[in-house]
């Protein structure tokens, strides 16, 4: 019997070796994104929440790639086990013995491909696990459509026989509704030991880890089953159908959040992909197929028109963002219009007021208050003052072939249509370019240049 008066540290276990063949995939099963994110990335994220001594991730197939997607999510923590040929599950955790044979410690043992579990649930497992004797203890749940889980038995008094996985079992044993969520708690050294006597005798010649619990209570340890009553945490994703339905959910439920929480209108809900990490504020107004990714902030009283992407950005309140815009990395203050087929990106900064206009492409830089772009232009590496005017057809020429140079527009400049900006280059306060002018040199404050290459023309004060 397991001693559990004194607390011992709790080590976490990721199965991530898998190709996961059913998802038909080139790529790793556990790198496929969810969410925005790879799956494994959602299960680690919720491992490290417990504040373990170790997560330990058993890779295999594209092991580089996906011991790059843990770590990009929960850096040093992380440690890796390498599970060379793919002979199941129990072979899986055996991979780790030699680093948690002899440690009197709890692993949890969790799924690479079951990534909405919630670290909530998880802590209640753990602790349920504590409450008993048990050397093991089963996360389960109840499902109205079981099929292809691995099934709980119990016996005539409810108490836990065994699992038997969908193709190993009989028909009357495939009837029952609860199922394993491949995620557990173990006792390491009952683990270790119950390993050493599992045998692939199942219809995959498979070493499974659900063969584990039958042997422990066959060798004299208890085991038990914790029932969750939230079945979606659990769902494990093997096909791109389900990967699918899964996206759906957390969609709906980040929208309904947002409607229900922060009193944002969607036009069809529907046809709007939202990122569970996006904040909108109050009275905005989200038009159809608008996507919105990874960590978006939009503020209160925005309009947002069909078609637009925004990833990773920040707009204040009051903005309009019309159709058909990509917005990236970049930040917009209050009350600006951008688009319609606007391209803001790589920390594009427009200040208040700022007015970017149809087929206008803004990278890396700044438009201080009250400035507008409005027609078929491209402004990158610029800096442009409060009120400026750029005329329709603006180019900044910010790369000579090798490098790229800044532009810096000044205050209340009007640029004329077609002209084109040869950075590194500097036009001064208050002047004026003329339409088609090739700006090669500075141009002084107050002062009309025009041609090509761009000559003074007049003194404007
Ligand atoms: C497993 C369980 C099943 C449970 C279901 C819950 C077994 C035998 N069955 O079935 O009872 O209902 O999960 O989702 O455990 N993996 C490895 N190395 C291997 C094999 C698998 O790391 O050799 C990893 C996979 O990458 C995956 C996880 O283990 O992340 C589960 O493997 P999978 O083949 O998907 O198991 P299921 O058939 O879903
Ligand atoms: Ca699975």
């Amino acid at each position: 019997m397991t001693d559990k008066t004194s607390p011992r540290p709790l080590n976490v276990l990721v199965m991530a070796a898998g190709l996961g063949t059913r998802m038909k995939s080139k790529r790793a099963k556990v790198l496929h994104e969810l969410g925005g994110a790879p799956m494994i990335a959602h299960v680690v994220r919720a491992a490290q929440a417990l504040e373990p001594r170790r997560i330990l991730v058993i890779v295999g197939h594209q092991a580089e790639e996906v011991e790059r997607a843990v770590l990009a999510e929960i850096g040093e923590l992380a440690g890796f086990v390498i599970q060379a040929e793919q002979r199941g599950t129990g072979d899986a955790v055996e991979s780790a013995r030699n680093q948690l044979e002899d440690s009197d410690s709890l692993v949890l043992v969790l799924s690479g491909d079951v990534p909405m579990i919630r670290v909530d649930t998880l802590r209640k497992l753990i602790e349920h696990h504590g409450s008993t004797d048990a050397a093991c203890t089963i996360l389960s749940v109840r499902l109205e459509n079981p099929t292809g889980y691995g099934r709980i038995i119990r016996d005539e008094s409810d108490a836990f026989q065994k699992i038997v996985e969908q193709r190993d079992a009989t028909d009357e044993q495939r009837q029952v509704k609860e199922i394993n969520s491949g995620i557990y708690c173990f006792e390491a050294k009952e683990l270790f030991q119950a390993l050493r006597k599992l045998e692939p005798k199942n219809d995959q010649r498979e070493y499974y880890l659900t063969d584990v619990p039958e042997i422990i209570l066959t060798r004299g340890g208890a085991v038990t089953v914790f029932v969750h009553t939230e079945p979606r945490e659990v769902y494990g994703i093997n096909t791109r159908a389900e990967l699918a339905e899964f996206e759906n959910l957390m969609r709906r439920s980040a929208i309904r959040r947002l409607m229900t929480d922060c009193g944002v209108t969607f036009i069809d809900p529907a046809h709007a992909y939202i990122s569970s990490e996006a904040q909108i504020g109050r009275d905005s107004i989200i038009h159809p197929n608008v996507t919105i990714e990874g960590k978006a902030i939009i503020g209160e009283g925005c309009v947002i028109r069909a078609g637009v992407r925004i990833t990773n950005s920040r707009l204040g309140d009051g903005v309009v963002v019309k159709d058909h815009s990509v917005i990236v990395d970049s930040d917009i203050e209050a009350n600006c219009s951008v688009g319609p087929f606007a391209h803001l990106r790589m920390n594009a900064i427009l200040e208040e007021k700022a007015t970017v206009g149809n087929f206008v492409e803004v990278k890396k830089s700044r438009l201080k208050r009250g400035t507008k772009a409005m027609h078929l232009t491209y402004l990158g590496d610029a800096t442009i003052g409060e009120r400026t005017n750029i005329g329709a057809g603006t180019v900044t020429c910010n790369f000579d072939g090798k490098n790229k140079h800044e532009t810096i527009i000044e205050d209340d400049v009007k640029v004329g249509s077609d002209t084109m900006l040869v950075a590194p280059v500097r036009v001064g306060a208050r002047s004026v370019t003329g339409a088609g002018s090739v700006v090669t040199k500075d141009v002084p404050p107050d002062t009309l240049v025009a041609g090509v290459p761009a000559e003074v023309k007049k003194r404007l004060k």
